[in-house]
């Protein structure tokens, strides 16, 4: 798949998650139901959920039964970036090139933001009705998300701001915090298009190491500090990032490593793998200096 074919497949599979999503949110005007849609609209890659499409994709299966999971991950993704932006948190001002929902809306608006979304998720997934594995596929989500995963991973990095963490509690921040929402986003498009374990076995791989090359992607792009940085830097709050521990170099090539694992358990999928592929290979893309960022 060239860039051209990349980026038109991520365009129509945007606006297939965006108008799923818009039907996500509230009736009404209330203010929440602003602040959601405030932080649910407000720009993101959709990342995730295309990695469960394609992986739907990949393994046999519909773009539409995987849909209500794909948007359910995104949900769960802008919850946490919303509750990540927090004063208590990361206390960032910007987000999506935007201010941030607290700066917006106030902390305690932003703080059931992030509630509604989380709650939304699980009732979408709910909806779900038919796909082969739904229930498990639910299950998986709720532990990518919670302590064994994302919010897990959030504490972890928390805990390890100012200190000089070793690779191995990187590698565990960074598997949780954000490698777990990508190997289940996978995973997902796997099992509800009743994937044989073969298949989810190489789905899974890719999704672990994906998630993994993406997060030193979002390390390296935040400490070259250009318009993906996004406000208060990685620096500023001594977090424990690839580049801070190891440099800039060493960074890289875990970089580069992370993606051709996830290229190399794409294997024999063949064709009908070629958007993770090109996925994978995007995230490495996007850090190179002339890469427009995307
Ligand atoms: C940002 O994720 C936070 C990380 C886990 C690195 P994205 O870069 O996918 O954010 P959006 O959704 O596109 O804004
Ligand atoms: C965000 O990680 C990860 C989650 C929200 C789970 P970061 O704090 O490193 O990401 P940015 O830089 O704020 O997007
Ligand atoms: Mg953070
Ligand atoms: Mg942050």
């Amino acid at each position: 798949m060239s860039g051209g074919e990349l980026a038109r497949y991520l365009a129509a599979r945007r606006r297939l998650v965006d108008g799923a999503l818009r039907a996500c949110l509230p009736p009404g005007r209330s203010r929440l139901g602003q602040a959601m849609r405030y932080s649910l609209l407000g720009g993101g890659k959709r990342l995730r959920p295309i990695v469960a499409l394609a992986a739907a994709e990949a393994a046999g299966g519909t773009a539409r039964a995987v849909l209500p999971f794909a948007c359910a991950l995104e949900l769960i993704h802008t919850y946490s970036l919303v509750h990540d932006d927090l004063p208590a948190m990361d206390d960032d001002d910007l987000r999506r090139g935007r201010p941030t929902c607290h700066k917006v809306y106030g902390e305690g608006l932003a703080i059931l933001v992030g509630d509604a979304l989380l709650t939304e998720a699980f009732g979408l997934m709910a909806t779900a009705r038919g796909a082969p594995r739904a229930l498990e596929a639910v299950a998986e989500v709720a532990r990518a998300a919670g302590v064994a995963g994302m919010v897990g991973g959030q504490a972890l990095d928390l805990a390890a701001e100012g200190t000089r963490a070793t690779l191995a509690t990187l590698r565990a921040i960074h598997a949780r915090k954000t490698g777990a929402l990508f190997r289940v986003a996978a995973r997902t498009g796997g099992l509800v298009a009743g994937a044989a374990p073969a298949v989810l076995r190489r789905l899974t791989d890719y999704g672990e190491h994906l998630g993994l090359a993406f997060q030193i992607a979002d390390d390296i792009l935040d400490a070259a500090g250009g318009h993906e940085a996004d406000g208060r830097t990685d620096q500023k709050l001594r977090k424990a990032t690839y580049p801070a521990v190891l440099g800039a170099t060493a960074a890289r090539s875990h970089l580069v490593r992370a993606r051709d694992r996830a290229l190399a358990a794409l294997g024999p999928l063949g064709p009908a793998a070629a958007p993770l592929e090109a996925l994978a290979v995007h995230v490495v893309a996007r850090t190179e200096p002339a890469a427009a960022a995307s």
